[in-house]
């Protein structure tokens, strides 16, 4: 399961609320996020968000996503899916249909190509796409900012103006509304509660069945070694 949205959309604390839900109810839960999430992925990451690959154009930044979502897939997310485990993924492959797609307004089958290289058939069972006003977003990401003091002023992605932002939020509510099946549009401008009970609400309709085991108790259908 992924989480997409723009910045300051609360992604994060309904990913932890979800995952402690989850974890409550006995399944295995795996939360990662992109860029990142592997060894490999993570590398890459510092590359992306510092800004070093900016001066090289968005196909170079692009690609970079790709390969780095490739390692995370490859060597973290499809391993701890034959495991039995729930993935909750922070941002995955439609955040690059959106940032590098649509505002860095790379042609779609570029983007296309790059992403079946980087999930290789892998596409999340349910992606919750977290809805906010641009403004709102930003000005949350920005006190964010502000208290976690210097080491997280703004990334080069959290920089940008905010026609861009509105622009990325029409984006994902365009994919929401082609891929139906997948996507579910979260109203994000609630209380955190409010918003962690209709992600539960969707995630229960799709989630595998526990198996039972031993006197009744429930356990993961795979559990890990
Ligand atoms: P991060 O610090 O993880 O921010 P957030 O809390 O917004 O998720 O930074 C990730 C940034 O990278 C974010 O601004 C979006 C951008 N990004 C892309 O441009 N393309 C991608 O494929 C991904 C995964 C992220």
């Amino acid at each position: 399961m992924t989480f997409e949205g723009g910045e300051g959309a609360g992604k994060s604390t309904q990913i932890r609320r979800l995952a402690d839900a989850l974890l409550q109810r006995g399944y295995e839960v795996l939360v990662t996020r992109e860029p990142g999430g592997s060894a490999g992925a993570e590398a890459v990451r510092h590359v992306l968000l510092s800004g070093a690959a900016e001066d090289f154009g968005v196909r170079m930044e692009a690609m970079l996503f790709a390969a780095a979502r490739n390692d995370h897939v490859e060597e973290v997310i499809r391993p701890a899916l034959t495991k039995g485990r729930i993935v909750l993924c922070d941002r995955f492959m439609d955040s690059s249909r959106v940032y590098q797609g649509i505002t860095g307004n790379l042609e779609s089958d570029f983007v296309d190509a790059l992403e079946q290289v980087a999930i290789h058939g892998l596409r999340p069972d349910l992606t919750l796409i977290l809805d906010l006003p641009a403004e709102k977003g930003l000005a949350r990401a920005r006190r964010r900012s502000s208290e976690m003091g210097e080491g997280s002023a703004p990334d080069r992605f959290e920089k940008e103006e905010l026609e861009v932002h509105e622009m990325r939020r029409q984006a994902f509510l365009d994919i929401a509304a082609v891929d139906e099946q997948r996507c579910r549009v979260i109203d994000a401008d609630r209380s955190v509660g409010r918003i962690a009970a209709e992600i539960l609400a969707h995630v229960e309709a799709v989630l595998p069945p526990l198996v039972l085991k031993g006197a009744g108790q429930a356990e993961p259908a795979a559990p890990a070694p």
